[in-house]
């Protein structure tokens, strides 16, 4: 990832420019002692370093890279673009951000500028072009990391300029106006096009958008933030060709598609901000992990970005207690993170982000943050063995952003939460002991034994191909319900939902009948509604999703016992040697083929899983009955790790072993 031989990357956000330069040797000072190999310099310096238009002042940030370098700290050195400085946007109003609505953004918090604005790029562009070549050559560059979360708070614009963009972008995409009227299906209440210069982004409109100008507008913005990523990336690539780039994401966020983002950066970097408070955090940022694994096929990564307590932006903001940061860290290191950093080095005392956690508090060094902060800067300082390892998995989960886009728009079925969807499979796995990589929709799942599509929902043809393909080349292939239903421009899949799925599946969707209640999103404040299956001889509860299916050369392994879906199936198997045989002896060489209707209870879904698992030849390390403990192998260690908050005892594979909470065991891979 950065550098060779290198240990496990330890550090954090530094942002001395809040501090008066006496602090800054006590920083380094306190790094040392923290085992702080890494800060990242810079992320909000743009103001400071170029104070008015064309004047450079790096002379301070020659002062703290020259310090962080005496004291043996390497820099990550951030590009400074993410938040404009007043004077820009003063002289340059036009660069402010417009929402929806209409409302223009205003100066005084960050990221104030439309990913569009081609003034902005030129200004941002120039700075890092001084920055680089100011800082090139210094031995303590490590990495560059480019701009800062993108999107995070203006992931689209829709102002003019953006408008104009989103055209030229149109106008490569279809080649012609009547290619756009067709993909966007403009014939449906007289929304044809007779020139590029009508379309407009889908602004705040009378009811509801067109919905593939809305996935169309996500996809544009999604790239207008990449190429503002991409004219940075091309002047360090001149400057600085030997320098590794990053930019960090933000996990599952909807709004930016890093499968093609993750092409583009040299290692993936990622800030995760688990609640302490929500009980699925743990199973949640497990995911999250993986995803950031699988962004570029198994190459490690870098926790860019966690915090060591609380933060400040939620209503109410647990802290992490003893033990749990720690723990946090180990888990990106078991899903293959090579680095743990954390937003931010020192506590700020201004600003809108005072009364979030640090590395080192408000309160100072003698304190429990700073006492497990630098515990586990020493620990990670022996673990250099882990670098560069990679986590193998033979089960993969396909996510596409287009889908979760697609599925969340207004008027469809149920609205559905995607990645609750994906979470369904995800959770169980995790329980089970089973590691799971994520693959983009239409890539290779050929070095996958086991592949799941829950709610792939908006895909092209081919994509549901590739997976058709799974049970012929004799994979396990599960497909979950809203899959298959539209293509990449939102229509109805030729041939009817599941398209080419159809026939590797053995079923037939006719109608769907989601279980709807007064509050099927969850605010938390009403249950979720319920069903029942038959599943062999025992009713089993499932929730969200009914439908009418036909297993027309399918076995009907479970089925709907009331409401519309009465006796229709619910999950069915099909073995791709032929129709199904009724046996229910597995056949390790053969390919299978499953399709859940509905959303099964998790005692049902270990079976199906383990059923599908012993077929793949996948032997889970976990009975799945402790939901707060996981397990992972990477370099050749069995990271066990209990995120309760009591003590758990475990059987692992053929150990069995007791770990206290918020606390872990590595055992050697048998
Ligand atoms: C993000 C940003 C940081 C900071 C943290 C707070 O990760 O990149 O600058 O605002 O959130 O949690």
């Amino acid at each position: 990832m950065i550098g060779n031989n290198a240990p496990v990357w330890f550090g954090g956000d530094y942002n001395p420019e809040q501090w008066p330069e006496e602090v800054w040797a006590d920083d380094v000072r306190l790094m040392q002692r923290a085992g702080v190999t890494i800060a990242t310099v810079g992320v909000f310096s743009w103001a400071k370093l170029e104070p008015r238009d064309g004047e450079f002042d790096f002379a301070w940030l020659d002062r703290v890279i020259d310090g962080l370098h005496a004291g043996g700290v390497k820099v990550d050195l951030a590009t400074a673009t993410a938040s404009p400085p007043p004077w820009l946007s003063a002289a340059h109003p036009e660069i402010l951000p417009v929402t929806a609505e209409g409302v223009r953004l205003g100066v005084g918090s960050r990221q104030q500028y439309s990913p569009s604005s081609q003034v902005y790029r030129q200004y941002a562009t120039r700075f890092v072009r001084a920055l680089a070549e100011r800082y090139g050559a210094h031995p303590a560059i490590a990495a560059w990391h480019i701009n800062n979360e993108y999107g995070c708070h203006v992931a689209q614009s829709f102002d003019d300029e953006s408008a104009a963009a989103f055209r030229v972008w149109l106008e490569a995409r279809y080649g012609s106006i009547e290619a756009l009227n067709h993909a966007w299906g403009t014939a449906f209440w007289s929304q044809h096009y007779a020139r590029f210069s009508e379309v407009e982004p889908p602004r705040a409109m009378p009811s509801f958008p067109n919905p593939t100008q809305v996935l169309d507008f996500h996809r544009f913005s999604s790239d207008a933030l990449l190429e503002c990523y991409r004219a940075e990336l091309a002047v360090l690539r001149e400057v600085t060709p030997d320098i590794p780039v990053t930019t960090n994401f933000m996990g599952f966020f909807k709004p930016v598609d890093y499968w093609t983002w993750a092409k583009e950066v040299d290692f993936v970097s990622d800030d995760s901000y688990p609640d302490p408070a929500d009980p699925l955090s743990p199973a949640f940022a497990a995911m999250t992990r993986d995803l950031m694994r699988s962004l570029r096929g198994g190459q490690p990564w870098m926790l860019m970005e966690q915090t060591t307590g609380a933060v400040n932006w939620r209503t109410r903001n647990a802290p992490k207690l003893p033990g749990e940061n720690r723990l946090y860290s180990m888990q990106s290191i078991a899903r293959g993170a090579d680095g743990i950093l954390y937003f931010q080095w020192r506590q700020s005392v201004a600003g809108a982000e005072k009364f979030h956690a640090a590395m080192v508090p408000h309160a100072g060094e003698d304190t429990r943050i700073f006492r497990e902060v630098t515990a586990l800067g020493a620990e990670l300082s022996t673990m250099g063995d882990v670098v560069g390892s990679r986590v193998a998995s033979s089960v993969a989960i396909v996510f596409d952003w287009d889908s979760w886009n697609a599925l969340e728009q207004a008027a469809s079925p149920a609205q559905l939460v995607y990645l609750d969807e994906i979470m369904s499979w995800h959770w169980s796995l995790r329980a089970l002991g089973v590691t799971v990589d994520f693959v983009e929709p239409g890539a290779s799942v050929d070095g996958y034994s086991l592949v799941i599509a829950p709610a792939l929902f908006a895909v092209p043809r081919s994509a549901l191909e590739t997976l058709a393909a799974v049970p012929a080349r004799g994979g396990q292939l599960i497909v979950g319900y809203q899959t298959g239903i539209l293509d990449e421009n939102l229509h109805v899949q030729q041939g009817g939902y599941l398209g080419p799925l159809q026939a590797a599946l053995g079923v037939r969707v006719e109608e769907f009948a989601p279980l709807a209640g007064p509050d099927l999103r969850g605010t938390g404040t009403a249950p979720v509604p319920t069903t029942a299956i038959r599943f062999g001889d025992t009713v089993r509860a499932a929730s969200v999703w009914t439908e009418l299916l036909h297993a027309d050369d399918a076995e009907v392994l479970a089925t709907f016992t009331e409401g519309l879906a009465e006796g229709s199936p619910a999950i069915t198997r099909r073995s791709a040697s032929g129709p199904a045989s009724g046996s229910d002896a597995p056949d390790a060489a053969g390919g299978t083929a499953w399709y859940v209707a509905t959303r099964p209870d998790t005692a049902t879904v270990y079976e199906l899983l383990l059923d599908a698992l012993g077929r793949a030849g996948i032997r889970p390390l976990l009975d799945g009955k402790n939901p707060d403990v996981e397990v992972v192998e990477r370099a050749g260690t069995r990271w066990v790790l209990n995120f309760g908050r009591a003590e758990a005892t475990v059987t692992v594979g053929e150990d069995t072993v007791t770990i206290a909470a918020h606390d872990l065991v590595r055992l050697p891979v048998a």
